[in-house]
């Protein structure tokens, strides 16, 4: 399997704190590759530094063949790299019908002045359908609830048609009913060739659908492999027991 995604040596430093720490790790095309670790262990950050948020100190990120390090996040996003946020991003003034839209490269004014395309109007229409969120879909994002706007936030990263989806803590605040959808979507459109890293601290649905593991702590990667293979491992048993 190719690599999709390739981080070497990548350092990012706040102040006298290293986040990310000469990490090192890739992620295989069609894989649903699990980003693991105790809270503080750089996993956002390493996050913003692959999609382009935070530019890192040192190291390089190549995606899809080529070096990526410091492109800025727009640039990514229209290459195929896209992302969801810890606490979900999306815009709340807006109806949920038009942040689809708008992800998917427009501006307020062309949404405003109805210039988008049928095609795109048409790729929205079925998310709202496929993420049964039609019958919300001129609810404004803020009305929705925290898991409804987390799966609003999912759906439209796949407006850009990206090849790799980075996931921070999908099921985080959601409730089990969601958690499943968010488990069948990612499912689905794996199979039909997106690949996923996903940041999670839900052990269950880690096991369940992610293989890879990478397991990070204190800004490094101490273990990566098989999903049974982890909670055996003593470098993330001593990561998660604080020793
Ligand atoms: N903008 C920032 N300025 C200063 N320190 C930061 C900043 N962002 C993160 N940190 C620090 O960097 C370290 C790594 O944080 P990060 O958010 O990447 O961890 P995480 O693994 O995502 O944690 P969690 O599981 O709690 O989400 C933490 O000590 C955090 O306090
Ligand atoms: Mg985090």
């Amino acid at each position: 399997m190719t690599d999709l995604l390739i981080v070497e040596n990548a350092v990012k430093s706040f102040g006298s704190l290293r986040a990310v720490d000469e990490c090192s790790f890739t992620v295989a095309e069609s894989s649903i590759t699990a980003l693991i670790g105790p809270n503080g262990s750089g996993k956002t950050t390493l996050f913003n530094v692959i999609t382009g948020y935070l530019k890192p100190d040192a190291g390089r990120v190549s995606f899809n063949g080529r070096d990526v390090t410091g492109t800025d996040a727009g640039r990514l996003y229209r290459h195929g790299l896209s992302r969801t946020f810890q606490q979900a991003r999306v815009f709340p003034q807006l109806s949920v019908q038009e942040n689809l839209v708008v992800a998917g490269g427009y501006s307020l004014r062309q949404l405003f002045t109805r210039r988008v395309s049928r095609a795109d109007r048409e790729k929205a229409g079925a998310l709202l359908e496929e993420f049964r969120l039609a019958p919300v879909a001129d609810l404004l994002a803020s009305e929705l609830s925290y898991g409804q706007r987390k799966l609003l936030e999912f759906a439209a990263v796949l407006m850009s048609g990206p090849r790799l989806v980075l996931l921070d803590e999908p099921t985080a605040g959601v409730n089990p009913v969601m958690i499943e959808t968010m488990e069948r979507h990612i499912r689905e459109r794996n199979t039909s060739g997106i690949t996923f890293l996903i940041v999670e601290h839900d052990m269950n649905f880690v096991m369940r659908l992610c293989d890879p593991v990478i397991v990070l702590d204190r800004g490094k990667q101490i273990f990566a492999g098989h999903p049974t293979d982890v909670q055996s491992n003593p470098l993330v048993l001593d990561a998660y027991l604080g020793s």
